[in-house]
């Protein structure tokens, strides 16, 4: 049985079918790129499996347990973590806050509710190893709001991690980045994947997206035009008419 399993979904909004009849499957220890053009559906699948999209046909399941139809932050308490296309961490909280009040599939709880609780040295040494694992530098006693764009989204996967999840869905976590940057990506990604974490990449850097997954799905208004290893899709023809023909991959 896959970890995740998406089976035949399909979103409308009004008159405009973003996804039509999408499968999805990851395994634990897998890595599934989903790459696509721009409104091809990627961060809508990422948003039904979440549970802010309501699909109007077809099921999620984790480990065989249906996910669609629950809240989201049900969702992520039975292990689906994301991040955002938009970085959206608390600008006013520290780095490492930041992280603190996501640790344990706490969520996404308002922070000053639980706070003044939260910060204990086991916390603060577990939220500075998921910094230090993402790659991004110290110090992390500075509002998150000063961070540059591009440790924004360093940021967003450690605290997407710091819920313990089994599944991570990564919403163009490269974008913004330099080249050193992504590469730590790159190796984080691929030590989430020895660690068993079922992990779906959605990547406009093609390059990228094919060199870290197993697999790829390749999106385009809202249907799955090819599926392969990464060498079949960088072979197939529809796939490079309809997308990586202006990416040297
Ligand atoms: N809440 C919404 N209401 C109406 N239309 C939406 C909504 N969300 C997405 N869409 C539309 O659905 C289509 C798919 O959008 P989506 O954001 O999933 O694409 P994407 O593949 O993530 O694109 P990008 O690479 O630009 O991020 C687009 O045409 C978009 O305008
Ligand atoms: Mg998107």
């Amino acid at each position: 049985m896959s970890r995740l399993r998406v089976r035949d979904v399909t979103v409308r909004f009004a008159s405009l079918t973003a996804l039509s009849n999408v499968r999805l499957e990851v395994d634990a220890g897998e890595v599934v790129s989903l790459v696509g053009p721009n409104g091809a559906g990627k961060t809508t699948l990422f948003n039904v499996i979440t549970g802010f999209v309501q699909p109007v046909a077809g099921t999620v399941r984790l480990d065989g347990q249906r996910l669609n139809g629950r809240g989201s932050a049900r969702i992520s308490r039975l292990g689906v973590a994301r991040t955002f296309q938009v970085a959206r961490p608390f600008p006013e909280l520290t780095v490492e806050d930041n992280v603190i009040v996501a640790l344990g599939r706490a969520s996404y709880p308002h922070p000053l509710r639980t706070f003044g609780r939260a910060r204990t040295p086991a916390r603060r040494e577990r939220a500075h190893g998921l910094l230090t694992e993402v790659g991004l530098p110290e110090p992390y006693d500075r509002p998150a709001g000063d961070l540059p764009v591009g440790h924004l989204r360093l940021l967003e996967v450690g605290r997407a991690l710091a819920t313990d999840p089994k599944v991570l869905l990564l919403d163009e976590p490269a974008a913004g980045l330099r080249e050193p940057e992504v590469a730590q990506l790159e190796r984080v990604v691929a030590r989430l994947r020895e660690r068993g974490l079922a992990v779906v990449l959605v990547e406009h850097n093609v390059p990228l997206a094919l060199r870290a997954a197993d697999r790829v799905i390749v999106l385009a208004g809202g249907e799955v035009i090819a599926e392969g290893t990464p060498d079949e899709v960088r072979a197939d023809r529809t796939v490079i008419e309809a997308y990586l023909g202006t990416a040297n991959a």
